[in-house]
């Protein structure tokens, strides 16, 4: 199928001869996604069946026009990114959607919380789902009826994606795992959880029509978008996600928002998903073919379906829409919200939550108390150590520190702005970093937020802190405690550095926003100030805040480099929460949940642009397959610098007994019915495995048990479990594998198989450090 596949896309360039820019009409593309249709009723099972037939009861009293009117978005002087319609004969609200996936956006009195990388580099599903929980309180308590996280796409396939710091990881099992928990996790505070950007929108680069050039088309193959990039979106349904977000891209050439294959075909039927389809903002691009295709709520506000969604009317009532599409729209809408337990005592929509903040209003503080260890725990375990030469971490009491780099205070403001800067992007922190880091500005920031340390990305995605504890507040607090003398320069690139220094340590970042990709995965600029300290400093301790992959092959041998962190996106407690780590009151335990290469030039995929006969439609095809980050690693025998799941902390551990046994049904196609997910069979527990890990080291710490599987002679991450063990400790971690974790999907067939065989199962620390194996035996 994959050769199949770019035969087709090649022959298309070739054999139809034309030349550049020669391809002026959309109609050259149609049949490359394959038509799905009607649109799938919301099926209204298994735990979704009370709130379908509360849904079916209401929608059944409201009129055509009150169906039309709640599937499109209004303006809103309240904070809410976009509301619904209402119907207000029947006392239905209209629901407020606000931003985004690591906290309430743009208000006052909310927490800023790690970003999905972070979450992601804890590999810690109950810290991931406490977070969640959290988050979806503070929503709620802003009248926030949904919330538009989390994201799980990009997934990661273009290293310098500018929004791949808003999911978790670029390995499907990883970011499925951790998205399902907080799907879960913010609706269980009863806040609609929206998984996004649904699917293949993989690069920021030309995502947006643009004049008479339409948005990048993913060219995705049947097997790659199910083992790859509809795989954690399965996780999220599957754990009850209410909405969806279709993407700006197009797939196959069809825009996501319409694209029948990818909304009424794998979402709708395969997924058997029970909730709504929601654009992304301004992601609508046609009427009737979008509400075809299975699109069912319009953001921020629909020139399609029209005022009032009065086109979707119009046209129910010429006979051009079966009504039955409409009312199934607002089914699944009103649905969500009864599942959510919506319609009891859910505070107004957007309460203390103005659009501009510098207008007076009401303060409704949406924090919980019991969300500050949770914030510390979640900013401390996604710092991944990758360097510790000499155990020069934890401190002890150092005499002298000498702190260098642009990243390492509090950034200058942090002020309400009126609504409308910049696109809306509207906190003053937020403004600040797009002005500075824009393509635009010259030299040496074009990578970096060089006006105070880097705790979340830009754009949607940005999250809003109640404070901000940056690195160098924390360790004034420490100085005072341990006696220690502090020397500190953040200006310069070249600093003078005291000999009498115990350590060096220099704070850099590397910047991504939503709306560009990266211009690269390492500048200038921060490397030089890391070479700078280090040619004049013995102990250089680098702490990187780095939204996605940061190269480090710039100094990383450098002898005097004796220490490195990929500190990621800690949130507010940013400071606090290094501070512990660094002096060892809490011991390292993130993993790396995506490869750091040697070299950009080891990564096989770029932003793709507008050029020659498709300068008009832009063209990305997937042509490596399921072959992203560690897959590709290892296919081609790429040493990377750092490997998928590398991390250190200060003790070190030992596995041993490793055993699997199958203990479920393992017939060769999955048995139904279709439940939130896909077929129920595929959740079904078919092989157990279990291991020892010992802490073999001085002092107590916790570890990432991974779990890889040969599967379709690919290996893949297929399990893991964090887990704390004391110092001599031996804790047993025991894996289960779903039949949907061995099986590949079959593309003739159309569906995952279990194919009879031989199982590789490894398990180690790391997706290269895997000291133990053993055979699983599938037998159909
Ligand atoms: C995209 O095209 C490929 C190749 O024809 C096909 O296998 C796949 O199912 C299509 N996917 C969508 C969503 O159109
Ligand atoms: C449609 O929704 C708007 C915004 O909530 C509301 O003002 C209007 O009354 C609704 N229309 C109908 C027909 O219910
Ligand atoms: C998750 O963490 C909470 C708080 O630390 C704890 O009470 C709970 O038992 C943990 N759950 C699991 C499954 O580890
Ligand atoms: C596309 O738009 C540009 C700028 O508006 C124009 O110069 C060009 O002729 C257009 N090309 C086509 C094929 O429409
Ligand atoms: C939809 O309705 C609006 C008025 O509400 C109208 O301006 C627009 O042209 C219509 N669009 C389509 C595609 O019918
Ligand atoms: C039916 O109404 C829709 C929406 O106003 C319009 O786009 C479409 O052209 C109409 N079709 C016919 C056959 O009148
Ligand atoms: C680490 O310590 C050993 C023993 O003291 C010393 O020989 C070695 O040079 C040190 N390595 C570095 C890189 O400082
Ligand atoms: C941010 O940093 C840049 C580059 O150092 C500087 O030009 C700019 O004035 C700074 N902006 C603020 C708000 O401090
Ligand atoms: C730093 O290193 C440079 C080059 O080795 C040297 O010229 C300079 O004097 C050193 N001094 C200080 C204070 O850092
Ligand atoms: C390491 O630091 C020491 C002390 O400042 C310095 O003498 C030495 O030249 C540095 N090493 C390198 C390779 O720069
Ligand atoms: C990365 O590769 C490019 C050429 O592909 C080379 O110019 C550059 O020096 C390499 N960088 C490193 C750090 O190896
Ligand atoms: C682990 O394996 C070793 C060596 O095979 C064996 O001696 C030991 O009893 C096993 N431990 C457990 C807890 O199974």
């Amino acid at each position: 199928m994959y050769c199949l596949w770019q035969t087709f896309i090649f022959s298309a360039v070739i054999l139809s001869g034309v030349k550049a820019g020669e391809i002026t009409e959309d109609s050259y593309f149609y049949g490359e996604s394959p038509p799905v249709y009607p649109s799938p009723q919301m099926p209204g099972t298994g735990t979704w069946a009370a709130a379908n037939a509360k849904a079916i009861a209401l929608v059944s009293q409201m009129t055509l026009e009150e169906r039309s009117n709640i599937t499109v978005g209004y303006s809103t002087d309240t904070g809410c990114g976009g509301f619904t319609g209402s119907a207000p004969r029947l006392n239905w609200p209209g629901l407020c959607l606000s931003d985004a996936g690591n906290g309430v956006r743009n208000t006052d009195l909310v927490n800023g919380w790690p970003s999905g990388v972070h979450v992601g580099a804890s590999w810690n599903r109950n810290l991931t789902h406490q977070r969640a929980l959290q988050m979806g309180g503070e929503f709620k308590k802003k009248g926030v009826n949904i919330a538009l996280g989390p994201v799980v796409g990009p997934l990661g396939r273009v290293a310098e994606g500018g929004r791949n710091w808003e999911g978790f990881s670029n390995d499907p099992y990883l970011c499925g795992q951790l998205a399902g928990e907080t799907v879960a996790g913010i609706e269980d505070a009863g806040v609609i959880a929206t998984v996004k950007h649904f699917i293949a929108n993989e690069q920021e680069t030309n995502r947006l029509p643009d004049g008479n050039v339409t948005s990048i088309s993913s060219n995705i193959d049947d097997k790659t978008m199910h083992e790859l990039y509809l795989w954690p979106f399965a996780d999220a349904v599957h754990a009850g996600a209410a909405a969806v977000m279709c993407s700006y891209n197009r797939l196959n050439n069809s825009y996501s928002c319409q694209n029948s294959k990818a909304l009424n075909g794998l979402l709708k039927t395969e997924l058997g998903f029970e909730g709504f389809v929601v654009s992304d903002w301004g992601a609508q691009q046609t009427g009737l073919s979008s509400a075809e295709a299975g699109l069912d709520v319009v953001m921020p506000s629909s020139v399609f379906w029209g005022v009032s969604g009065g086109n979707l009317t119009a046209a129910v009532n010429n006979g051009s829409l079966p009504e039955s599409r409409v009312t199934d729209m607002a089914t699944r809408l009103v649905a969500s919200w009864y599942q959510m337990g919506q319609d009891q005592g859910f505070p107004a929509g957007g309460i203390g939550m103005p659009a501009d903040l510098t207008v007076p209003h009401e303060a409704v503080d949406a924090r919980d108390p019991a969300s500050k260890t949770i914030l510390l725990n979640g900013a401390l375990e996604g710092h991944v150590l990758v360097k510790n030469t000499n155990k020069t971490l934890p401190f002890n009491k150092p005499k002298v520190l000498s702190i260098f780099g642009y990243d390492a205070q509090a950034p200058p403001d942090l002020n309400p702005t009126p609504p409308g800067v910049l696109g809306g992007f509207a906190l003053g922190y937020e403004s600040q970093l797009l002005e500075t880091w824009s393509p635009f500005a010259s030299g040496i920031v074009t990578q970096t937020a060089p006006n105070g340390t880097f705790f979340t990305g830009g754009g949607s995605g940005a999250c809003t802190p109640a404070y901000i504890s940056a690195p160098f507040d924390a360790l004034q607090e420490q100085a005072y405690q341990d006696d220690t003398t502090l020397f500190w320069d953040f200006i310069s690139g070249d600093p003078l550095v005291n000999p009498i220094s115990d350590a060096c340590l220099v704070f850099i970042n590397a910047f991504a926003s939503e709306g560009e990709d990266r211009g690269g995965l390492h500048d200038d600029f921060s490397d030089g100030i890391v070479l700078n300290v280090a040619k004049n400093c013995s102990n250089t301790i680098v702490v990187l805040h780095n939204a996605g992959v940061r190269l480090v092959d710039q100094w990383i041998e450098h002898p005097n480099v004796t220490a490195v962190i990929f500190a990621h996106l800690p949130g507010q407690d940013s400071g606090r929460a290094l501070v512990q780590l660094l002096y060892g009151v809490q011991s390292p335990s993130g993993k790396l949940p995506y490869t750091v290469a040697k070299n950009e030039s080891d990564y096989n995929a770029d932003p793709d642009l507008p050029e020659g006969e498709f300068s008009l439609f832009p063209q990305s095809n997937f042509s490596e397959g399921v072959f992203i980050d560690y897959r590709y690693f290892d296919k081609k025998n790429l040493t990377p610098r750092y490997e998928f799941g590398f991390g250190l902390t200060y003790t070190t551990f030992q596995y041993s007994n490793l055993t699997v046994e199958v203990v479920g049904n393992t017939s060769y196609y999955p048995a139904g019915p279709v439940i939130s997910g896909g077929l129920a069979g595929l959740w079904d527990v078919v092989a157990k495995a279990s291991v020892i890990v010992e802490n073999t080291g001085s002092v107590e710490a916790a570890e990432v048990a991974q779990l890889y599987v040969y599967v379709d002679s690919v290996k893949q991450l297929r399990g893991f479990s964090k887990v704390n063990i004391p110092v001599g400790g031996r804790v047993t971690v025991e894996f289960d594998l779903l039949r949907r974790d061995l099986s590949q999907w079959d593309v003739e067939n159309q569906s995952w198989v279990l194919p009879a065989g031989s199982y590789e199962v490894l398990v180690g620390s790391s997706s290269r450090d895997l000291p133990i194996q053993a055979e699983l035996v599938i037998e159909n």
